[in-house]
């Protein structure tokens, strides 16, 4: 593509993952002048007057408003970004598919399972191109260590251990945001972190076909805080308390899918918003016959390998990031210069913009939104009846592994 095209963007909801969702945008000439897509940025929304203004004055939109239906109805808008809190997303998701613009909405896309697939039905109705906010799949550390499982590398996949621990709600302070509400957020961990681990399992060694878990609240009752202020990263001493509506903490047992290299493979995933230590300690480790490969969001750029069995160094080497691995060389030329999670939303948002322009489609989509959803609806059904659930279909002639 080197024809010069330019993407009218709208954004909805100017909180923490709007300012992320705009810069994106904005960065995609800068990164990748190649492709000849200019975006711009048109209008943006947010029931706050305050955000409104700062997308105007400082993200660089045009226009603002307090409707995000005015966004929808703009015939100069191409795309959309929705970065609501989860309650709105379908609602959302389904206008903007209806009105026929393309959207990048944040994880989780729906509440539940049935409001997933009600956006992925709205998708394939008006065939609209979609994106999903699973970022941490373009670390390139993890397309390296996808491309050593995809190549064999790594031998039969024997087993998983995927672990998103954080730690912004560990403090009895933190403010009780929208996340722990059902009514606003769906679950909690399960839908805010968990799902993260499930689509890097699914994107890296493969889908997961069956379930068992168990959830806990930890921290029952927190000051309340209001839509539209402040984070949840924010602590809040005295004020209203308000009660903890949904799960801080979930561990899992899984089995993947009786396919390619991961045939027998077994995994566990926890995660946790209650960890005290790890703030983002999102942390996946791969386990083969011929090799391993660990990962850990909080050294972003580093990949531990080990492959082979019979290595005279014992154990795992740290590989650094370089120009071989994902997306790095479009960032920094040489390899050891850092990258951040800024720079994996501007993958995801190039990733997104290229397949809305008819270039290559390596963008997470709807379906995988819906595929994560299945399994945190089957974590949330066995952690509540302490059964195994099956989380994906069995493959034709397969029976279901528990
Ligand atoms: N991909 C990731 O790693 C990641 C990280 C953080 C958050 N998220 C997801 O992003 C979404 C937003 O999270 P956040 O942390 O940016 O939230 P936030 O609380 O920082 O911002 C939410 C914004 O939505 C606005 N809003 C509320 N009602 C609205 C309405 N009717 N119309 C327009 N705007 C409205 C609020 O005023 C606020 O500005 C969530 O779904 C969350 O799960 C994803």
């Amino acid at each position: 593509m080197n024809q010069q095209r330019t993407v009218g963007v709208g954004l909805i909801s100017v909180g923490w993952m709007g300012k992320l969702h705009a810069r994106a945008y904005s960065s995609v000439p800068y990164v990748y002048p190649e492709l000849g897509i200019k975006p711009r940025l048109v209008v943006a929304a947010d029931t706050e007057q305050s955000r409104v203004d700062y997308a105007i004055s400082t993200l660089g939109f045009e226009r603002g408003t307090l409707d995000y239906h005015e966004v929808l109805a703009d015939p100069e808008v191409d795309v959309v970004s929705i970065c609501a809190p989860n309650f709105l997303h379908a609602e959302m998701a389904i206008a903007a598919a209806e009105a026929g613009k393309h959207f990048w909405i944040e994880k989780p896309a729906g509440r539940s399972l049935a409001e997933t697939q009600s956006i992925e039905q709205a998708v394939a109705r008006n065939g609209v191109e979609t994106s999903v906010g699973f970022n941490y799949r373009h670390a390139p550390a993890i397309e390296r260590a996808r491309q050593l499982v995809g190549d064999g590398r790594l031998g039969e996949i024997t087993n998983v251990r995927a672990s998103f621990l954080a730690g912004y709600a560990a403090d009895p302070r933190a403010a009780l945001s929208w996340r722990f509400n059902r009514e606003l957020a769906g679950s909690g961990v399960l839908a805010d972190l968990f799902s993260h681990a499930v689509d890097l399992c699914s994107h890296v060694v493969g889908s997961i076909q069956s379930i068992s878990a168990a959830t806990n609240v930890m921290i029952p009752a927190r000051p309340k805080l209001s839509m539209g202020q402040g984070t949840h990263f924010d602590l809040i001493e005295g004020g209203e308390m308000g009660e903890v509506e949904n799960e801080d903490y979930a561990a899992a047992l899984v089995r993947f899918s009786p396919e390619g290299l991961a045939q027998r493979a077994i995994g566990t995933i926890e995660a946790s918003r209650v960890a005290i230590g790890p703030q983002c300690g999102y942390r996946l480790e791969i386990y083969g016959t011929e090799g391993s490969v660990k990962w850990d969001y909080e050294r972003l750029n580093e990949l531990e390998v080990v492959l082979g069995r019979n290595n005279e160094e014992q154990g795992f080497t740290t590989v650094i990031g370089s120009p071989g691995h994902g997306e790095y060389s479009r960032f920094q030329p040489g390899p050891g210069n850092a990258m951040g999670f800024d720079d994996l939303k501007i993958i995801e948002a190039k990733k997104f913009l290229l397949a809305v322009c008819g270039g290559e489609k390596t963008n997470s989509t709807i379906a995988d939104a819906v595929a994560a959803a299945a399994l945190v609806e089957a974590a949330e059904k066995s952690a509540a009846t302490g059964d195994w659930q099956q989380a994906g279909k069995p493959a034709q002639g397969q029976k279901m592994q528990y």
